[in-house]
């Protein structure tokens, strides 16, 4: 029995389905971030497992328990949201001690509580200012205080870290992650930032249009990517539509260059279209790299993004991106210049759905 489990979980707006079949099951203390992009139903899915919306279909167990008939306050859920969600009018303190005097806990109890949640954020210095007195960041670490300090048996963010800049963001997430383990807290992330959900979770699922897509560890979403649509959320990626020349050894043609894939093609037969896609970061236009396939092409341009060069080549129709890391002494490749792209056969990945 999983900790947390979704099963046939549907949810319909009216005449519009907006979760779909959804069935996920989560371990005790492990951390699944949601992914995918706007619109596609994560927020729906959290609330639904928080109490504040009511599936239309399926069952939701956390411990082996139906929550069907179980409201919100009566889950022991704690849910951090985007942004601007701490009570305005009330300090630090009271903010992160608002659930432990709802829950009854005696003055000194909760001011012990509110001391070790503080401590855990290290925002103990500012337990007597107002959320306005203190930076975004400080102040989403006071609402992971606050959803933590009852004790929930499951933690739920939504998006916590999108109102935030960029630096902010990846420290924050980092300390999340480590609370999160030091807590051994079941955490459901719901984030549209397909590094931040790589970087920190134990495994994504990859949502669209109210279905998941894929469930795996971040290392099999973005490399084994099972639909068209997860290869080209999760990360930067080509998706190369080639032509089947040759079914029996798996040979195809990109533009006019051919190449032997190292995965069987399946059934196909010559003239058939396949897509394939290639990461950037998959080849290398150095002469030594290693490889046993090539594509040669005429760049088209070529940007700088600070740690890496995306350059995009054209390989007949098909315009590929490629990277190459911003080492000392490197020289990239100008618009014109003719280049060879080095990668190795496993590299494309066939797409079939
Ligand atoms: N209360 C509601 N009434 C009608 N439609 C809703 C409601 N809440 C969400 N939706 C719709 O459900 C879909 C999924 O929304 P949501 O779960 O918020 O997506 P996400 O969090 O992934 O951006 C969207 O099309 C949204 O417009
Ligand atoms: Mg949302």
């Amino acid at each position: 029995m999983s900790f947390l489990e979704l099963s046939g979980i549907q949810k319909s707006f009216g005449p519009v389905q907006v979760v779909h079949d959804f069935d996920m099951t989560i371990e005790k203390g492990e951390f699944v971030s949601f992914l995918g992009p706007s619109g596609c139903g994560k927020t729906t899915v959290l609330r639904m497992i928080a109490g504040f919306e009511t599936p239309s279909g399926g069952t939701i167990r956390i411990n082996g328990k139906n929550q069907e008939s179980l409201k919100p306050n009566q889950r022991n859920i704690g849910m951090v949201f985007q942004a601007y969600a701490l009570f305005p009018n009330m300090t630090v303190h009271d903010n992160v001690a608002f659930g432990l005097k709802i829950a009854g806990m005696n003055k000194a109890a909760v001011d012990a509580r509110v001391k070790e949640m503080l401590g855990l954020i290290h925002l103990g210095h500012l337990a007597d200012r107002f959320p306005y007195q203190m930076s975004g960041g400080q102040q989403q670490r006071v609402a992971l205080a606050r959803a933590l300090a009852p004790k929930p048996q499951v933690l739920l963010l939504d998006e916590p870290l999108s109102a935030l800049d960029a630096k902010i963001r990846v420290s924050l997430r980092e300390e999340i992650r480590m609370i999160q383990q030091q807590l051994g807290i079941t955490t459901v992330f719901v984030t549209h930032d397909q590094e931040e959900a790589l970087s920190i979770s134990d495994r994504i699922v990859v949502m669209n249009s109210g279905r998941a897509d894929q469930i795996g560890t971040p290392f099999d979403i973005y490399n084994k990517p099972a639909t068209r649509f997860v290869a080209s959320f999760v990360g930067t990626l080509n998706l190369i539509e080639a032509t089947v020349v040759d079914p029996a050894s798996n040979r195809i043609s990109i533009g006019d260059q051919a190449i032997t894939l190292r995965e069987p093609l399946g059934p196909v037969k010559a003239g058939d279209t396949v897509s394939l896609a290639l990461r950037p970061e998959a080849g290398s236009i150095a002469e030594s790299a290693k490889g046993d396939t090539a594509l040669t092409g005429q760049v088209v341009s070529s940007n700088f993004l600070g740690s890496v060069i995306r350059t995009r080549m054209k390989v007949g129709d098909p315009v590929i991106s490629f990277d190459m890391f911003n080492a000392p002494g490197l020289s990239p490749p100008a618009v014109g210049d003719v280049v060879t792209l080095r990668f190795t056969a496993s590299d494309l990945l066939i797409i079939r759905e």
